[in-house]
């Protein structure tokens, strides 16, 4: 499994705890980062997984730096890809041989504000419920399938930093869970849907205390 992060890596930090606790059965090939400092390559280094940086300055455009870094990730024998607070997008063509095989986590209940600023959107909107969500990775941005959510509710007097604080905990609950689903090969991407056992899964599945289930 490879891991691009683009910034503090708590969600790695998370992954790779799991994996120590014995809780997930990956081997961690390849940490990248479109960001030469960021502490999730320090955090990857500390742990003796191996690195990659690379800088879009280099690059004409994200076609040729997407293909340039996604052939370092292929390089690296990695099957799964897991984004991880990778701060860019991926361009579509380079991303193909990847679709069904690359999952993000996102700080909203998607289709639920895509993009940045979650936090502060649910609270503009007025939202009492508010979460993560890991989906497959497409072309369109957090816009794949969704497999999984964790559900936070909003508090009065809650501002963006609080949001945060209570949701992150709950990331990094979420995201091994789903990639040790992944890994187990009970999860697939099928015609565009998730897929769990080889049935649709027509609704996220939810976390629950005990981990992942379905929902409703
Ligand atoms: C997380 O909130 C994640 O959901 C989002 O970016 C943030 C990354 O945080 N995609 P970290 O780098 O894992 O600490």
């Amino acid at each position: 499994m490879a891991v691009l992060a683009s910034g503090r890596g708590s969600n790695l930090a998370a992954l790779l705890a799991a994996r120590d606790r014995g809780e997930l059965a990956a081997d961690f090939v390849l940490v990248g980062s479109d960001k030469v400092g960021a502490p999730a390559l320090r955090l990857a280094e500390a742990a003796g997984v191996p690195t990659v940086a690379l800088s879009p300055a280099g690059y004409a455009d994200r076609h040729s730096y997407d293909n340039a870094l996604l052939q370092r990730v292929a390089d690296s024998g990695a099957q799964w890809l897991v984004l991880a607070g990778y701060m860019r997008v991926l361009d579509g063509e380079a991303l193909l041989p990847w679709v069904g095989r690359t999952i993000n986590i996102h700080p909203s209940l998607l289709p639920k504000y895509r993009g940045l600023h979650t936090h502060r959107r649910v609270l503009e909107a007025g939202d009492l419920e508010h979460g993560a969500s890991v989906h497959f990775v497409t072309a369109e941005l957090d816009g794949g399938p969704v497999i999984a959510r964790a559900l936070l509710r909003v508090e009065p007097g809650d501002d963006e930093d609080a949001l945060a604080a209570r949701l992150l905990p709950l990331e990094h609950r979420l995201l091994p869970a789903v990639v040790a689903l992944l890994l187990s090969g009970r999860l697939q991407y099928l015609d565009g849907q998730v897929c769990l056992d080889g049935r649709a899964v027509p609704t996220p599945l939810l976390l629950g205390a005990d981990g992942l289930h379905a929902a409703g």
